[in-house]
Parts: structure tokens; C-alpha cells; sequence
């Protein structure tokens, strides 16, 4: 799906995150499987992730980044109508995170729903809230992108756990004087879905699977796919918005792995200075990454009002979703 925003007036009027306090470092998950700091950051670029406390699940990061973004933008949760929240680790299926974030927050009249998408599912849900408001469908929404991705990794498996950290991050979108969005490009291949896939974890019978319950993945192939997808994903829709790579201030790739950030930047030539990179401090929060990413932007002042971004994402499905925006904030 590829589509040019059609210049309503929308954008993001609120930005917020939140991570839990537990630093788990490189030298500290060396002691837990057969890996080294050297590895790590030579592979991945990653030194430490945040990992959730026992009792802490989805919504207890996302309601402090919710509440964050609610206060960036002065808008009250009572005036939320559209909730919507991505993610891959739910508190559980059902009653679904979204329906949980609005009773807590205090927007009883929200239509609210959690979005699946791997780890694009932030750029899915950001493109579903701006088509909703641009329909008329909804006023102001509130888009939730996070994981606790650390609950579903094999601690024995090396391949997997130095990668991912737990985080979440909001967004408010609201009817603005100027238009925000620019357009968006998502996409899936289910065919290559095997390559990051969390076995048992629905309706197909895996009872005699290995590892069932835990992310499994192949890394070589997602790292092709990744370093492909990016790349032609953030293409497509700067072409079809007509915008050269040379006008863009701030590129926020999902932030996977240095390694991949990097040939992705190199490709389309966006010099590293105007990329935005933080997988160092969190590893790859999944669904989390990219409010994240904007997050620490905004609060390092690399996010300024009229700067041109470029958002993909990619991920399990598989899947890859690009936005193009105007920050207006
Ligand atoms: N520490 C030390 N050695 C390791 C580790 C580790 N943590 N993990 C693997 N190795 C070993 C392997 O066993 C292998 O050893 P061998 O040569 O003796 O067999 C060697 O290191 C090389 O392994 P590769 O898998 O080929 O290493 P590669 O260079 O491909 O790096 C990595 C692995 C970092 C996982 C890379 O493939 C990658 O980043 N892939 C993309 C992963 C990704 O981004 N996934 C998420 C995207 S989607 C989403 O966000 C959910």
C-alpha cells in the first residue's frame, strides 16, 4: 500500500516514552549465555537494553508514555477517541492492552484496539489513525507502540537475546493549522515469515514445536531482509511523495541494529549526522523503537518544527511500513 497524504491538517501534537529502570548490559548478559561486550557491539552496535520488572507488563510502560504524551500535546484523555496500540506482547490476548490503557487513562469514549505488525506495527498504526482522522472518523487519537519483548526470548539462545530490550512510546495526533503527514508506504511478505516467528502462540497446533512460546529467528535472512527493505521502502514513498532524499532532516529507522541503520543511511544517502540512533541504550524494543527514537530526538532538540522525517519500520509478518512528515510540533 503506498498513498500521498491528501493535506489534511493532521499531525502529531504529543510525543512521550518510557522505559523500565532495569539496565542490563553487554558484560551482564555475558554471564548469563556464551557471548562477549566485543561481540555484541561489533554485530549490533547494542551496549545495554532495558529489561521490565517481574510485575511490570505492556501497559505499565505505555501508560506513563501515553500520560507523557497526553501532557505534551495539553489534550485530556477524556477527549481521546481513537486508541489504538501496537504490539506483540499484549498484558494478555484479551481484554486487549488498548481497551486497558483507555479505562487507566480516562477516555471512556475511545474506540480502542491493539494492532499486530511485528515490529513495523507502529508505522501500520500511525498510518490507520491518520486515515481515520482524515475520514472524520475520529478527532484526536492516541497511538501506542510498545513491547515487552524480554518476556518471550529464549534466555539460552544467544542469537536472540542480545538483540531485544523492553520499552514503549506514545504519540497524540490532532487537527492542526498545517498538515503533518506527508504519506506512507507498508507492506508484508508472509512467505518469508518463518525467518522471525513466536511458535505456540495461537491457534495453529504446535504442541510438539521446540521452543514453543519463544521468539525464533533467523538472523542471516532477516538481516537481508532488513537491509533490503528499508532501503526500498523509504524510496517508494519519497518518490511517490515527490520528495528527493536530499530534503530529509531526520531519518528514524527502527531501531534494529547499528549494522543494518548504517548500510540502510549509506544506501539512500542520508548523511549518519541526520540519523537518529539510540539501539545502543535499549537494544530493539520492537514496536517501541520508533517513538522511542523520536523521543530521545525531541528531547536532544534534533527535532525541530518544519523538519522533514523519514520514519521505517520492518519486522515479523514480515513487515515494513514508511512515513513521511512535516514536524509541526
Ligand atoms: N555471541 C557470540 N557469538 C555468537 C552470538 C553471540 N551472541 N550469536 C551468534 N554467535 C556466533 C554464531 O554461533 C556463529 O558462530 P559459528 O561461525 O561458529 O557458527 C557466528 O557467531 C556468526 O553467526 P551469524 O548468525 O552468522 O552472525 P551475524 O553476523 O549474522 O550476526 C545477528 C547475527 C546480529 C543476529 C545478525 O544476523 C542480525 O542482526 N540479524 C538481524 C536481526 C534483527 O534485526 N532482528 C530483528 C528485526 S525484526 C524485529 O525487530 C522484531
Amino acid at each position: 500500500m503506498i498513498g500521498k497524504a491528501r493535506g489534511d491538517p493532521i499531525s502529531i501534537t504529543g510525543l512521550g516514552a518510557h522505559v523500565p529502570e532495569r539496565v542490563l548490559t553487554n558484560d551482564e548478559l555475558s554471564t548469563i549465555v556464551d557471548t562477549s561486550d566485543e561481540w555484541i557491539m561489533a554485530r549490533t552496535g547494542i551496549r545495554e537494553r532495558r529489561i521490565a520488572a517481574p510485575e511490570q507488563a505492556l501497559t505499565d510502560l505505555a501508560l506513563p508514555a501515553a500520560r507523557a504524551a497526553l501532557a505534551q500535546a495539553h489534550v485530556e484523555a477524556k477527549d481521546v477517541d481513537l486508541l489504538v496500540c501496537a504490539t506483540v506482547t499484549p498484558d494478555m490476548m484479551f481484554p486487549t492492552s488498548s481497551a486497558l490503557l483507555a479505562d487507566e487513562l480516562g477516555a471512556p469514549d475511545a474506540a480502542a484496539y491493539d494492532l499486530l505488525a511485528g515490529c513495523t506495527g507502529f508505522m501500520y498504526a500511525l498510518a490507520q489513525a491518520y486515515g481515520m482522522m482524515a475520514a472524520g472518523l475520529a478527532q484526536r487519537a492516541l497511538v501506542v507502540g510498545g513491547d515487552v519483548l524480554s518476556r518471550i526470548l529464549d534466555w539460552t539462545d544467544r542469537s536472540t537475546l542480545i538483540l531485544f530490550g523492553d520499552g514503549a512510546g506514545a504519540v497524540v495526533l490532532e487537527r492542526v493549522e498545517r498538515p503533518g503527514f506527508i504519506g506512507f508506504e507498508l507492506g508484508a511478505d508472509g512467505g518469508g515469515g518463518i525467518h522471525l516467528s513466536l511458535p505456540g502462540s495461537g491457534s495453529r497446533r504446535m504442541e510438539d514445536a521446540e521452543g514453543n512460546g519463544f521468539v525464533h529467528m533467523n538472523g542471516r535472512e532477516v538481516f537481508k531482509f532488513a537491509t533490503r527493505v528499508l532501503v526500498a521502502s523509504a524510496q517508494a514513498v519519497l518518490g511517490h511523495c515527490g520528495v528527493s532524499v536530499d530534503e530529509v532532516d531526520v531519518y528514524v529507522p527502527h531501531q534494529a541494529n547499528v549494522r543494518i541503520m548504517d548500510h540502510a543511511a549509506g544506501k539512500l544517502g542520508i548523511p549518519r549526522e541526520r540519523m537518529i540512533v539510540n539501539v545502543d541504550r535499549y537494544g530493539n524494543t520492537s514496536s517501541g523503537s520508533i517513538p522511542l527514537a523520536l523521543a530521545d530526538a525531541q528531547r536532544e532538540g534534533r527535532l525541530k518544527k518544519g523538519d522533514l522525517v523519514l520514519m521505517t519500520g520492518m519486522g515479523a509478518g514480515l513487515t515494513w511500513g514508511s512515513g513521511l512528515m512535516e514536524w509541526t510540533l
